[in-house]
């Protein structure tokens, strides 16, 4: 018998559950702006927070995976020293909002985003945008992979999940570049989800019991595919990318960084480490969590907290005093 003590003898520390403070006030902070119209308003007061709460964190954190270059929005930049700088050295991925353009026209799924690592152990996008991906649950293990066409993919899915393929749904991002695949699941007899944008909520809603999507597919942010890969660690599904630059720029610099285009990168690939934390918060209603709320005197949050050293995920239901929220912003301005 190991001498070793479990998890549940010798609890240790869940970073998780000190960083969804972060996501939460990224959150509560863009609301004023959904439905504005300005994505890079929304994103600069979800970043500005985002910081704020991070530096309350003891961990010695970098930046690895910042969200913003790919439209020049405003950043937590890669290579940001992040956390009070007492603690484990970590890689940190964020995207304060999933869904900037989806905050600012008050549509559904935003979200906002941290993913964290051992140190050294995130896949480095440096420069690809894009890339393939393709999400399962645990079902889909050893099962669904890049190498196979959609429609195998489909078919061996459903066979794993015991479901008739007319019953899988693959979430896709709904994009001109889409087309064909698109065609292919339906040809294949299943339906398609396609989403407006965010597909790393896309890919959890892929591994998730309780959802009804059964496959993420299709081609999207390199640094939402790390992310997405985080939690995947935990939720214990397939995940694989392979870089796929959406222009010539793109793709010069891809190749010029040293990267292999026809390289499949597995879930390992992607993120190496076993203990890998993730956290989300809704910002607006979707189906992997509620948006932020304001009832009465609470600003009421849903968020999903994500271990894997323990495989556990929590939803975190937190009422916040909307009172101090709004002295906050009384004192700052
Ligand atoms: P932003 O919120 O950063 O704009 O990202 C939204 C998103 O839909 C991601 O979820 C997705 O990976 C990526 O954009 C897809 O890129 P594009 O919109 O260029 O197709």
């Amino acid at each position: 018998m190991s001498e070793e003590p479990t998890a549940y003898e010798h609890p240790d520390r869940n970073i998780a559950m000190e960083l969804v403070r972060a996501t939460e006030a990224a959150a509560i902070r863009a609301v004023p702006w959904i439905g504005r119209g300005d994505k890079n308003g929304a994103d600069k007061a979800a970043v500005d927070a985002m910081r704020t709460f991070l530096g309350t964190v003891s961990l010695d954190g970098t930046i690895v995976i910042g969200e913003g270059e790919k439209d020049e929005a405003p950043m937590l930049f890669n290579g940001e020293a992040v956390g009070n700088g007492r603690g484990p050295q970590c890689d940190i991925a964020v995207d304060p909002i999933d869904g900037t353009t989806l905050t600012a026209s008050g549509r559904p799924n935003a979200i906002s985003v941290i993913a964290v690592s051992d140190r050294g152990t995130m896949f480095n996008p440096v420069d690809a945008f894009y890339m393939d991906k393709i999400v399962a649950g645990p079902e889909g293990v050893g099962v669904v992979s890049l190498d196979q066409s959609i429609g195998d993919n489909i078919k061996e899915l459903a066979q794993a999940k015991g479901k008739h393929i007319s019953e899988m749904v693959v979430a896709i991002l709904d994009r001109p570049r889409h087309e064909e695949l698109i065609e292919q699941v339906r040809a294949a007899g299943a339906g398609t989800r396609l989403m407006r944008d965010g597909d790393v909520a896309g890919g959890i809603n892929a591994a998730r019991w309780e959802s009804r999507v059964d496959m993420c597919a299709g081609t999207g942010g390199t640094p939402e595919g790390v992310i997405t890969a985080c939690a995947i660690k935990t939720l214990g599904g397939v995940m694989e990318g392979r870089l796929n630059p959406q222009s010539d720029l793109e793709n010069k610099n891809v190749l010029a960084a040293g990267h292999d285009l026809d390289r499949i990168l597995r879930l390992d690939d992607l993120v190496s480490s076993d203990n890998t934390f993730f956290v989300a918060t809704g910002v607006t209603d979707g189906e992997l969590l509620d948006g932020v709320r304001r009832k009465g005197p609470f600003i009421r949050t849903e968020s999903l907290v994500l271990r894997s050293k323990t495989g556990t995920a929590r939803r975190v239901i937190a009422e916040h005093q909307a009172a101090k929220w709004l002295e906050a912003d009384a004192a700052h301005a």
